[in-house]
């Protein structure tokens, strides 16, 4: 789970970066909302949760975490799909926007209900 969640983020950074190159390049600036989140929820916060991964495994294993995983890496590219394609000008992607980052929140919801309930002292694997 963290090696792919960290996969996972540099494959955002890549493309954060690139699209932040590109609209400096252009000034094609309306799209710092679209890179603001693909670098924010892309790489950043994928980065930390496979952190948090990595040095409580145990975390990794619960029904909430597989569930945190599909949920959110599914609907973060839809969801920003939606956004680009909205703030592009394409109004009928709005609803793929609102879906997508709906199960985006739901996903962060699930990950810190995970942290909640399933991080304690005595299962942390400090030799990580
Ligand atoms: C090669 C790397 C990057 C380039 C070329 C780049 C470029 C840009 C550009 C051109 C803007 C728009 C500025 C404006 O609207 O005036 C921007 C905004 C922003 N960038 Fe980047 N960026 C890079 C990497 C990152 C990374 C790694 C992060 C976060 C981890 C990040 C976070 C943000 C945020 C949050 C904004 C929005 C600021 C706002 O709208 O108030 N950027 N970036
Ligand atoms: C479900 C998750 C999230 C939703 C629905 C959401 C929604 C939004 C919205 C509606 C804006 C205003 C956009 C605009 O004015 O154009 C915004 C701005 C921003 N958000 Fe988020 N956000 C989410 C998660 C996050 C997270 C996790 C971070 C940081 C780790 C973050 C960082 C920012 C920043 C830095 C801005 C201002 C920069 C910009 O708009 O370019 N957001 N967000």
């Amino acid at each position: 789970m963290a090696t792919r969640l960290l996969k996972l983020a540099v494959i955002y950074l890549i493309a954060g970066m690139s699209l932040g190159l590109f609209m400096g390049i252009t000034q094609e600036l309306q799209f710092h909302s679209v890179h603001a989140h693909i670098n924010l929820l892309g790489w950043v916060s994928l980065a930390v949760a496979g952190f948090i991964f990595h040095l409580f495994p145990d975390l990794a294993r619960t029904r909430l975490a597989a569930i945190y995983f599909w949920l959110y890496n599914l609907s973060l590219p839809a969801g920003l799909a939606g956004l680009a394609l909205t703030v592009a000008g394409y109004a009928w992607a709005e609803p793929i926007l609102g879906i997508g980052f709906t199960a985006v929140w739901a996903a962060g919801c699930i990950f810190g209900a995970n942290v909640l309930l399933h991080l304690t002292a005595e299962r942390q694997s400090v030799s990580a």
